[in-house]
Parts: C-alpha cells; structure tokens; sequence
C-alpha cells in the first residue's frame, strides 16, 4: 500500500485499483461496475432532471463532477469512472448527437461515404471537447485522491457503428456494406478515429485522467479475420499513441471487446496492461491463456444483480474462486449495470468482492 503520510498531489488513498492492473499486490480484490454512474441511482436521474438533459448533464463540468462522485458516496468502490459518453468525439466532429426518449442516441448526420469521410476533422480535446477535460479536471480535484479516476473512450469500430447506422443498431448492415463494399472509405474513417481517440485519451490523461479503457462494445459482431482488419489493428494503435506513464506513475490502459472471448491472445498482444471480459467467457480460462501478459478485468454477468444476496455472493465466491490467487484481478461486471437493479444489490456485490477476496490476497 502507499505510504499514508504521503501528501503529495498525485497521493492516493487507495490504489488498489492501479496495483491490480500493475499485478502488484492487494489486500483484497478491487471492484468497480461499468455505467456505475446512472438512472439505477434515484440521486442521478435529480441531477439529470436539474441538468435538463443527458448531453447538458455531460457538458456541465460541476454536474458531471457530482454523478460520478454518486455511486462512491454509497459503495466502497476502489475507482471512479469520468462521466461522459463515447459519442461525444462523433458529436465533437459534427454529426451532430442528440438522444430520442427510450430509443438511445441518434445522430442528425450520419456518413454514408467517403466524400463525407474526408471532410470530416480531428476534434480538438482543448476546443470541442474541452468540457470533458474541464469535468476530468473538476472531478480529481474533487476526488482529493481518495480513489483514482478512470478516463474513457469508445474504440474506433465502435464509434464508427454508430456514426455510420446513424443510432443503435442490431444487425450492423449498413457498416458492413461500407466494410466489404467501400473498405477503403471505413478505413479512412476508422484511421482519423484512431487519430481522434489518440488525442483525446492523452488530454484526459493530461488533465488527471490516472487510468483509461476502451469500449469495444460491437467488435464482437465480427469475423476473426475482419476483427483484426476493422477493430483490433485500430486499437492496438492506439495504445501504441498513449501516454503510458504521467505524474511519476503508470497509466494503465484497459482494452475492452464485449463477446472478445475468442481473441484474448490478439487482444493482449496489443501491448495494453489490462483485458476487459463479459460474462461469456470464463475467468480461469482467459488467465491461463493471457494472464501471465495482462490483468484481466471482469466478469459478472450484469444480470446477476437481480438475484438474491445469496446468489450474488455465490456468484462472486465462484469467480474469485476461478481466478484464483495473486493480485492482476480488477472485478467488475460484464458489461454496465442494469437502469432497473435495486442500488442495495450493487452494494451487496461491491461489498462481497472484498470481504470473500481478502484469503486470495494472504501473504502477499
Ligand atoms: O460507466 C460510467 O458510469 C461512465 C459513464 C458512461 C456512459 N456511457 C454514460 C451514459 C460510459 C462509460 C458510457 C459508454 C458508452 N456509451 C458505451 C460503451 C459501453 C457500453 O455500455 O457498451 C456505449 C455503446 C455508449 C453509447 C450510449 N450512450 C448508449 C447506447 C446510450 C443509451 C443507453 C440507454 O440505456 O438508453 C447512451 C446514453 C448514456 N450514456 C446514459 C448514461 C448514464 C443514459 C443516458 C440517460 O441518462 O438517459
């Protein structure tokens, strides 16, 4: 642990979070849930109320500062995540993003060619974006390095789905004709993402950012082959454009592909420091295959949460069970929580991680 007396400005609390991605060792397991900040939480649909909207919520730096500080007021979480959404670079680059009551986000112009691709420009982290940065800020200083605090972006793929569909989508048709039809102009597309995200992580980590992940929420709609070809290869340039070390510490970055389970050897030879897993893939196997490179980061089935307490600690006894001992174990769900759990059942998972997890921590 870090020494306590320590009162300089990048001092944490609790790092356990930090030294589990680094493999060092932990007393116990350290826990945090994707989309921790959210409308499960009575006090975040207030603020959201008070902010008027999702958008302005994210663009008023005190507000985001005070949901993201939410979920920590209530559980022992050992990370806050920066609250924001990935669509803010395909918004920062003109699509122009809004949000349809129950049918998520929307874009007003989504691409439909090259023509539009190339117009399209590399948003600035201090210009468009620099409400992200400004809640980064806010929110360090108001975490007074209890915790650190995890930046965020959407990978290129990712992105490039919604930019291209226009909204959610299901069956991914229209950036799979752009991909096997038009490789060459998702290619461009994908590259000035990878360019934008690049940008956009080291500012956040410029501003206090102590941590990031990628979100590769949709990679897993994909052929082995075109994986690698659309998503991965994006990805692992990413990585190799991070700021890897700042303010005399590590930044470790975590990559994230919901239904990766497949590809966890490509995934870690990317060079990032942890792999992000959902639910379908099971933890002993994925460390057997990758964990002597990377820390594995997961993996709960969400839906989990609407079970007993019983359930949950049982649920959380079998995956720290399978992961076995040794730190290189950030727990965490498979993907974000649920809009309809009882906050109590998150509490009783968050607080099951640590006490069960403390004997795979013995001696270290
Ligand atoms: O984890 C956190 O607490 C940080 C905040 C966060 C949000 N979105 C807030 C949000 C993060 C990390 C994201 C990432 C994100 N956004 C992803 C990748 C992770 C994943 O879940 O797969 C994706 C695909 C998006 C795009 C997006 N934004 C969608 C599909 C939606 C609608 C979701 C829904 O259930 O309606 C959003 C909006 C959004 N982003 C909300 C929140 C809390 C809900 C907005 C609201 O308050 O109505």
């Amino acid at each position: 642990m870090s020494d306590s007396t320590d009162t300089s400005p990048s001092h944490l609390v609790n790092d356990r979070y930090l030294r589990a991605l680094s493999k060092q060792p932990v007393d116990m397991t350290p826990v945090w849930m994707m989309r921790q900040a959210g409308r499960y939480l009575p006090e975040y649909k207030a603020t959201r109320a008070q902010a008027g909207d999702f958008m302005s919520l994210c663009r008023n730096a005190e507000l985001a500062c005070e949901v993201t500080l939410q979920p920590l007021r209530r559980f022992e979480l050992d990370a806050a995540i920066l609250f924001s959404d990935i669509l803010t670079i395909p918004d920062a680059m003109g699509l122009g993003l809004y949000f349809e009551a129950g049918e998520g986000p929307k874009f007003k112009h989504p691409l439909t060619n090259q023509r539009e691709i190339e117009k399209l420009g590399i948003p600035d982290p201090e210009g468009e974006l620099q409400y992200v940065m400004n809640a980064v800020r806010t929110i360090r200083k108001e975490l007074k390095g209890e915790v650190p605090l995890i930046g965020f972006s959407g990978s290129p793929w990712t992105l490039a789905t919604y930019m291209i569909e226009g909204g959610s989508s299901k069956a991914f048709t229209k950036i799979k004709k752009m991909a096997f039809a038009d490789p060459q102009a998702l290619h461009l597309l994908l590259d000035k993402l990878a360019d934008a995200v690049i940008a956009y992580l080291n500012a956040q980590i410029a501003a206090g950012a102590q941590s990031v992940m990628v979100f590769d929420t949709w990679g897993g709609v994909l052929s082995p082959r075109d994986y690698n070809l659309f998503s991965l290869q994006y990805m692992a340039k990413i990585v190799d454009g991070l700021t890897r070390h700042n303010d005399g510490r590590k930044v470790p970055v975590t990559l994230f592909t919901k239904n990766g389970g497949m590809w966890l050897e490509s995934i870690a030879d990317t060079g990032c420091d942890a792999v992000g897993l959902d639910w379908t893939i099971n933890i002993d196997e994925a460390r057997a295959r990758i964990g002597d490179k990377v820390a594995l980061q997961g993996n709960m089935d969400p839906s989990m949460l609407y079970a007993s307490p019983d359930r949950i600690e049982e649920e959380v006894t079998t995956i720290l069970k399978k992961y076995g001992t040794g730190s290189g174990h950030v727990f965490n769900l498979g993907h974000g929580i649920h809009l309809d759990v009882p906050p109590e059942n998150a509490g009783v998972f968050i607080d099951a991680v640590h006490r069960l997890s403390k004997p795979y921590h013995n001696g270290q």
